[in-house]
């Protein structure tokens, strides 16, 4: 298998689903705090409080917040992301273990409401810009790349409640702010950024909670994307212009989609599906421009776009570097009755009757990412990243205190061993960093039993536990591969 010399190998988190400390050192909440824990079958709740005093909770998928309601945290609900696994107190011990690990890259995020807790504050807060100063400076100790998101899922929830956040065209402007102090602060420092984690999410799963799907949600989610592709686009030329070493990527949610018969509708809609899932941001981001098919998607949901001539430039100015992407599955669309649906949640389609399905519902499709992997690399010919992959289980600590989790190991291979075809045939991969890592809480569910981690941490789904860092049977196996470069697996 060939991955190059100097191919990086490591780990991905969140800010928001590990960091904790959510009140601490000035900084401000994020809707992500006002989320309480679900399940694979109960959605995780918005809490509210009315002008009048009065409480309530919604679900985050498909609810409404009441008139005049103002997202708040209650007493009695539980609120999994507060403490996460309390990286903001762990990072030094954590970043050991991923050096004795050998990892060579670190993929993190910075939260936009630590660094400026409205979002619109002309002066950052110091004590946020610290920490991630202190992180990685620890990460070049060990010789360990970060690899930064500017945004996972964190909106401050300032912007998003006086400035309607992505739905206003003002908020580039905070983010542009945001931006601009991250490149300047961490000079030297970082060298790969990631603009925004995930980011055709906004359309792509309009679809899967049903009741967005309308034309008023379309409308919404299409400008929602353009803005943000503007302030991405911005940030490429900042960082560019404040330092020529920084490579700035595009993070998108990978799906492989497959047509589920033959019927030329079925090999149609399968089409339609990349393009509107996943070619729509990626051209973007990366040809600086819309593709043609755009004008069928706006037309079809009847969407009118606030896009200027100076967005139009700023689109083509601001191409990323490479192209980074999340994968975990590949889904099934038809056109005709689904006799067998996926559970579980943030999956979609027909069950595919060739693969295995995680407790989560999740196709494990390593194949898929090797499809995945060929046909974006051809289309852009771009560096890629993996900057996601990984199984999502329930770890059992045994009376000794180890964990044999050989079903992550086996997912991990598998995906591993498809990069190392997809190199084979061409694709200039150059890092693959497997998600959660270390065990944090889950984005979809609020769950802790939902783990990724070669780390275990001791923490439940109710937040009891001390959080101690304990390895897996994955830590070792993980040793030998980057050891190898891959050829061990
Ligand atoms: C990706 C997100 O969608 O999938 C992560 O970027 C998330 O934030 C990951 O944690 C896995 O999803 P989940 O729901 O299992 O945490």
């Amino acid at each position: 298998m060939s991955f190059k010399e100097g191919f990086y190998w490591g780990g991905a988190t969140a800010a928001n689903q590990c960091e904790g400390a959510w009140n601490e050192d000035g900084r401000g909440p994020a809707e992500t705090d006002m989320l309480t824990a679900g399940s694979n079958h109960s959605p995780r709740m918005l809490t509210y409080q009315m002008p009048d005093g009065t409480t309530g909770a919604i679900p985050r998928t498909g609810g409404k917040l009441p008139e005049g309601a103002k997202l708040a945290v209650l007493d009695g609900y539980y609120y999994p992301n507060h403490d996460g696994i309390d990286f903001y107190h762990h990072y030094k011990e954590d970043i050991a273990l991923m050096a004795e690990m050998g990892f060579t890259m670190f993929r993190m995020s910075i939260s936009w409401s630590r660094i400026f807790p409205r979002g619109d504050e002309i002066e950052p807060n110091q004590k946020g810009i610290e920490f991630y100063r202190n992180v990685f400076k620890e990460l070049k100790k060990y010789n360990i790349e970060p690899l930064v998101t500017l945004h996972h899922f964190d909106t401050p929830l300032y912007l998003e409640e006086n400035y309607d956040g992505w739905n206003n065209r003002k908020t580039i402007e905070f983010f542009d702010r945001y931006a601009k102090v991250c490149f300047e602060e961490y000079k030297g420092l970082v060298k790969y950024w990631l603009t925004f984690n995930e980011i055709n999410n906004t359309v792509m799963f309009l679809e899967l909670f049903g009741d967005k799907a309308t034309k008023e949600g379309y409308q919404r989610a299409y400008q929602q994307l353009h803005y943000q592709f503007i302030a991405s686009a911005h940030a490429v030329k900042m960082a560019h212009a404040i330092d020529p070493d920084y490579h700035v990527g595009c993070m998108i949610c990978g799906i492989t989609f497959y047509p589920g018969t033959s019927d030329p509708k079925d090999i149609l809609l399968n089409r339609h599906a990349w393009e509107k899932n996943i070619f729509y941001c990626g051209d973007v981001q990366s040809k600086g421009k819309y593709p043609t098919f755009a004008k069928r998607l706006w037309k079809e949901q009847d969407v009118q776009l606030d896009i200027t001539k100076q967005d139009e430039q700023d689109l083509m100015e601001g191409c990323v570097d490479f192209y980074t992407f999340s994968y975990y599955m590949s889904t099934v669309v038809t056109t005709h009755a689904i006799e067998d649906k996926v559970g579980g949640n943030f999956s979609m389609g027909a069950k595919n009757p060739y693969l295995k399905y995680s407790d989560w519902g999740w196709a494990f499709d390593p194949e898929g990412l090797k499809y995945y992997l060929e046909m974006i690399y051809d289309r852009y010919e771009k560096p890629l990243m993996v900057v996601e992959n990984g199984l999502g289980a329930v770890d059992k600590v045994e009376e000794d205190g180890s964990i044999h989790d050989d079903y992550r190991i086996e997912y991990m291979r598998d995906h591993i061993k498809e990069m190392g075809n997809a190199i084979d045939n061409g694709v200039d991969l150059i890092a693959y960093t497997s998600w959660g890592c270390i065990d944090l809480v889950s984005a979809g569910t609020g769950e802790m039993k939902k783990r990724y981690g070669m780390i275990y941490v001791d923490k439940d789904d109710e937040g009891n536990g001390t959080f101690e860092r304990r390895k897996k049977d994955s830590f070792e196996w993980y040793k030998k591969v980057i050891q190898s470069n891959g050829k061990i697996i």
